[in-house]
């Protein structure tokens, strides 16, 4: 990393904040930002102050938040008139170093990007039941290809046996947390103004097929899922890659702004349901009853929301690393 700057420039400041409106686990923002001399490149760092080491020891779904920001990062850059070149985990020594994106050739703004763009500051997590309307047909295949795009997959489990199944590993996923007198504890301290604001809450965990996070502590560590399917649960759907190093996670995280940006820009949220994937046995029974051997990163669900609810983010100032002043 080479910081030459006390304060950061205005295109730094621009790519911070489009970074850090990207989607985290119980908005723990684990990323931190660096500029690297005049217009010559941006980093893209794990790390930040909250560290989520009971539900993500290995840091997986820290690495997928920071493949969102770095999404993010990329459409920014085409917003100030240039392709982005990016590469990967640059610094073979330093795992922590995730990506630098530079300043390519001078180019428009396709419109794909453009609508993902303009969409970046509303797209919001969902959790609760979603209105009546399905999601297009259309709109799903497009996901597809937007997430095959990005090198994952992106499969709808739609089959009532896969779905049964799915609906099962997650609560049984989210009654062990539920359990896990640690587990709930890193998860209270998420909680708050700074976390995931308690008026996002709102729903009860258990109303939806799928499990929700039991974020303020209300529901059963015994509950069941509900035996009735309902058409306002919207679309299941998991990411899935190939391989499962901090590459894949990385691709996976682009590919889940880059779907989740394409659906709100189509008036479709989306909610998470990862408890299983943070459980080894859970996710490998995963991996070979519904994702064919694909490594499971994402499981959401997708519809169409009647209300959604912002979270806050640290200003871009306080992710953006200055020399001698390390961010988080
Ligand atoms: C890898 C990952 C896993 C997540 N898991 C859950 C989850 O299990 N339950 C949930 O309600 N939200 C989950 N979220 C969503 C975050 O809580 C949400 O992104 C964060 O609170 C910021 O809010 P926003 O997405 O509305 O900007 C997850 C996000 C990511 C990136």
């Amino acid at each position: 990393m080479s910081l030459t700057y006390e304060s950061p420039g205005r295109a730094a400041l621009h790519l911070a904040r489009a970074a850090s409106l990207a989607p985290s686990p119980h908005n723990s923002q684990p990323w931190f930002f660096a500029e690297e001399g005049h217009d010559h490149g941006f980093e893209v760092h794990t790390g930040g102050r909250q560290r989520m080491t009971v539900t993500d020891p290995g840091g997986r779904e820290a690495v997928i938040a920071c493949g969102a920001a770095l999404f993010n990062v990329r459409i920014a850059v085409g917003r100030l008139g240039f392709r982005p070149a990016v590469d990967l985990l640059p610094e073979p020594g330093d795992s922590a170093f995730l990506a630098r994106v530079g300043y390519a050739a001078h180019a428009p703004v396709a419109p794909d990007e453009a609508l993902m763009a303009r969409a970046m500051p509303w797209r919001h997590t969902h959790r609760g039941l979603f209105g009546p309307d399905p999601v297009a047909d259309t709109l799903l295949d497009d996901l597809r290809d937007h997430a095959r795009a990005e090198g994952a997959v992106l499969q709808v489990v739609d089959g009532p046996e896969k779905l049964r199944l799915l609906a099962d590993l997650v609560r049984v996923a989210e009654n062990v947390h539920r359990s896990d007198p640690v587990h709930r504890a890193e998860l209270t301290r998420c909680v708050g103004p700074y976390g995931v604001p308690v008026e996002v809450c709102g729903h009860h965990p258990d109303r939806t097929l799928l499990a929700g996070r039991d974020y303020l502590g209300v529901a059963l560590p015994s509950a069941r899922r509900p035996r009735r399917w309902s058409p306002r649960t919207g679309t299941v759907a998991v990411l899935s890659t190939h391989c499962d190093g901090r590459q894949d996670w990385l691709r996976s995280g682009q590919a889940l702004q880059r779907v989740l940006l394409y659906a709100a820009a189509h008036h479709v949220m989306a909610a998470f349901h990862t408890q299983p994937l943070e459980l080894p046995v859970l996710r490998a029974e995963l991996r070979t009853q519904v994702t064919g051997g694909r490594f499971p990163q994402v499981i959401l669900r997708l519809g169409h929301a009647t209300r959604t609810w912002s979270t806050p983010r640290r200003p871009p100032v306080e992710v953006l690393a200055r020399e001698g002043v390390p961010a988080g």
